[in-house]
């Protein structure tokens, strides 16, 4: 599988506290059938996290030798999460993007968004949203998620609510999302290494048993390589 959410990095938000705690996790995750693996940190200066392309990149690398080294099993792949949606164009500009693809993971936050704007005036820009857990928004209805879709909008939800974690309400959107097959990912978001670093491998037997393999297959591995591995459009 592939999780293309997570706050693998150390030091440089709210995710990993130091850079053992980011090999922690990602043995973790290796056990657990997880072979490849985005670094999102957060990029939102709205929330102290003033991350850059460029004072991120170093511990990145850092952070892939260190993999290397420890002989974990798992390639990574750099990109981030962005939250700040006021000064999103300029904050893009300097972001990394999913793996320096057109793709730009965005979390809108729980203040009421106009997703739809938003995406439509990234996408004249030829930047594709990929939506972090649309299920958290509270002002987000199903509606909405339908009508985003066909726009090209796309959907990353979070394993730990398709595994009855979190709140009801998330579950509840995250459900009827994988009923009506609106997902385009499923990703983990850790932030540290705990008990939860296996919601994906659960997760994953979740949708194979209520969809079918092939959409399994679809929202933990190949829309990833698609997408943001081999960057097809
Ligand atoms: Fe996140």
């Amino acid at each position: 599988m592939i999780d293309i959410h997570t706050h693998i990095l150390p030091q440089v938000d709210d995710g990993a506290k130091d850079i053992e705690e980011s090999l922690t996790m990602l043995k973790n995750f290796e056990q657990c059938g997880i072979t490849a693996v985005f670094a999102t940190s957060h990029v939102a200066p709205n929330r102290g996290f003033n991350n850059t392309k460029a004072t991120l990149i170093n511990i990145f690398d850092t952070l892939q030798k260190r993999v290397q080294e420890a002989a974990i099993n798992i390639k990574l792949y750099f990109g981030s999460e962005i939250d700040d949606h006021e000064k999103l164009e300029a904050i893009i500009a300097s972001a990394p993007t999913m793996n320096n693809t057109n793709y730009v993971l965005l979390d809108f936050g729980m203040k009421k968004a106009d997703i739809e704007d938003i995406t439509y005036e990234l996408k004249i820009r030829n930047i594709k949203t990929i939506v972090a857990h649309p299920e958290r928004y509270t002002y987000l209805d199903i509606e909405t998620i339908r009508r985003l879709k066909k726009q090209g909008v796309l959907f990353q939800v979070s394993a730990p609510h398709l595994i009855k974690h979190g709140r009801k309400a998330s579950q509840k959107i995250a459900k009827q999302m994988l009923k009506e097959q609106l997902i385009d990912f499923v990703a983990s978001d850790a932030h540290h290494a705990n008990t939860m670093n296996n919601a994906m491998q659960k997760a994953y037997d979740v949708v194979k048993k209520k969809t079918s393999l092939e959409y399994a297959e679809k929202i933990f591995i190949k829309n990833a390589e698609t997408y943001l591995i081999n960057n097809e459009q």
